[in-house]
């Protein structure tokens, strides 16, 4: 049977600049979770999403694909405001680096509003930063589901600790659609949670999949 996963993401119809983001976050085992928020993004605008916000969607956690971010497994709880903060501006100051150093330039504007969308990814803001934060709830919530696993097998977190990261993802989101689509997602991601040895996934080459730029789009099928 093939893998659903592999070439979900062929028909994205990214932009150029975009198609040059994933290209520099290939390997990054949250390139799934980016494209699958940028589609969330699109689907919750009824396919208005501008620009900015597509662009936003498919970079917003980059910074952890860079080593020196600050922890993301806090002690204290999912929305403690020193990590989301130092993640989010991280981030930002990140993709503005990589915009400002685009050879054609970049449009200040555009640069501008993908600046505040990201820093507001994870809090929200005006109904487009809410967008985005939803987006990346439901992208959360779609996607890592073996990552949750991942977390409690490694026991990085015990299972009430990882429920309480999904539990803030659900939460956490102001736009009432959005929170309506993400509710039977959440429980799904939930029931797998709460049946760890459930999942027959293998899980190292899942996060290698999940941050392989030719599987996702469907280039190549292997991934080592
Ligand atoms: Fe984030
Ligand atoms: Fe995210």
């Amino acid at each position: 049977m093939t893998d659903p996963l592999f070439g979900r993401y062929r028909d994205a119809e990214l932009s150029v600049l975009e198609q040059d983001a994933v290209r520099w976050l290939d390997g990054f085992y949250q390139l799934e979770h980016l494209f699958a928020a940028r589609e969330w993004a699109i689907m919750l605008t009824d396919g208005t999403a501008s620009e900015a916000l597509k662009f936003a969607a498919l970079l917003h956690d980059a910074e952890r694909f860079f080593p020196g971010g600050p922890s993301d497994t806090p002690r204290s709880s999912f929305d403690d405001a020193d990590y989301l903060f130092r993640h989010s501006t991280r981030s930002a100051d990140i993709v503005g680096d990589w915009l400002a150093k685009r050879p054609e330039g970049v449009d200040l504007a555009f640069a501008r509003r993908v600046r505040a969308l990201i820093l507001r990814h994870e809090i929200g803001g005006d109904p487009e930063e809410d967008i985005m934060q939803a987006a990346d709830s439901l992208a959360f919530l779609s996607t890592f589901d073996w990552l949750v696993v991942d977390w409690v097998r490694k026991g990085h977190y015990d299972i009430a600790g990882a429920r309480a990261k999904l539990d803030w993802m659900l939460a956490r989101i102001r736009v009432p659609a959005a929170l309506r689509l993400a509710l039977p997602i959440y429980a799904r991601t939930v029931a797998a949670l709460e049946d760890p040895r459930g999942m027959t996934v293998d899980l190292a080459l899942r996060r290698r999949q999940a941050g392989s730029l030719s599987y996702l789009t469907g280039l190549a099928a292997a991934v080592v």
